[in-house]
């Protein structure tokens, strides 16, 4: 990519919170125990609908929340708006809405999720299916991908980066395996990779097989940020719950990767709203601290070298 790969120049701020609306006393009461907040921009406002005047409410009691964060601490997107893996054009209200938001709070790099959730249904309105659907990794889908990812890299000036999915079936009769499909993203477009360790994690569990040996087939230069997160088995399925502490072997996994992503700009930690009365601002902190402290010995090795 050369010394003009922006992926090269990201900040290294350390670790993350993802913001849910029951963190927000936390946040404000432990601004010093993360380094950036992270918010789904698209939970934070209601979208009325395209061609809707105006498209886009946005909820005062947020903006006043992130107004107050923002005075101390850097704010990055995480949209789940996108659905880029939907074969359709690319929402231009949507890119503009997300181009407005990295504007306001200067997100130094922004994501959304490789998958798709909107789907066209029978009536001819669009349906969301409340749920991030696994992409086919195909050359097709690989094109449609590209041609997005380019939009929102011209659209929005800060590095754009998609995240690897969770999925809880495999698509039959791929053309590529997903280290491949998203290493001939990453080097096409020049887009970066959020790598989820806690996605990657549920599913070696589910579908058999071993983290590291998959991860080794990844371009890890291209890893921006991780997310971590803790998750539950139902009945024989290990789920992405968000809902706790992050497992021992995703820790296991963190420090594993730690050496191979030169570019890494932070680690987030991840708790859906529903969970976290449950776990409580003590564990979180325990959570918190813990990243922190891994990202730390990783900037300090990488400043050394
Ligand atoms: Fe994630």
């Amino acid at each position: 990519m050369g010394l003009s790969d922006p992926i090269s120049e990201i900040p290294r701020l350390g670790v993350g919170l993802s913001f849910q609306d029951t963190l927000s006393n936390f946040v404000c009461e432990h601004l010093d125990a993360f380094d950036y907040l992270e918010v789904v921009p698209d939970s934070l406002w209601d979208d009325r609908g395209r061609g809707a005047r105006p498209r886009y409410e946005e909820k005062q009691a947020f903006l006043d929340l992130l107004g107050f964060v923002a005075e101390h601490k850097p704010i990055i997107g995480h949209s789940i708006g996108l659905s880029i893996g939907t074969d359709d054009d690319i929402d231009p209200e949507h890119v503009e809405q997300i181009a407005t938001w990295q504007k306001r709070y200067q997100f130094p790099w922004h994501s959304d999720h490789l998958s798709f959730n909107r789907l066209d249904h029978a009536s001819g309105h669009s349906i969301d299916v409340g749920f991030t659907m696994p992409v086919p990794y195909d050359s097709a889908v690989l094109d449609l991908l590209a041609s997005k990812v380019d939009t929102m890299q011209r659209r929005v000036p800060a590095p754009f980066l998609l995240e690897n999915n969770v999925y809880y079936f495999q698509i039959p009769e791929q053309e590529m395996t997903e280290a491949e499909f998203l290493n001939r993203l990453t080097e096409r477009t020049g887009c970066g990779l959020l790598l989820d360790l806690h996605n990657v994690y549920v599913n070696s569990r589910n579908h058999g097989f071993e983290p590291r040996e998959f991860l080794e087939g990844f371009d890890l230069t291209r890893v921006v940020e991780m997310h971590i997160a803790g998750g539950l088995s139902v009945e024989g399925a290990y789920l992405d719950a968000h809902s706790g502490p992050c497992p021992e072997a995703v820790w296991d996994l963190l420090d594993w990767v730690m050496p191979r992503v030169p570019n890494l700009g932070g680690v987030t930690f991840e708790v859906f709203s529903t969970y976290y009365p449950k776990m409580g601002p003590e564990r979180l902190l325990e959570e918190l601290a813990r990243a922190r402290e891994a990202t730390a010995d990783h900037f300090a090795a990488t400043a050394a070298c």
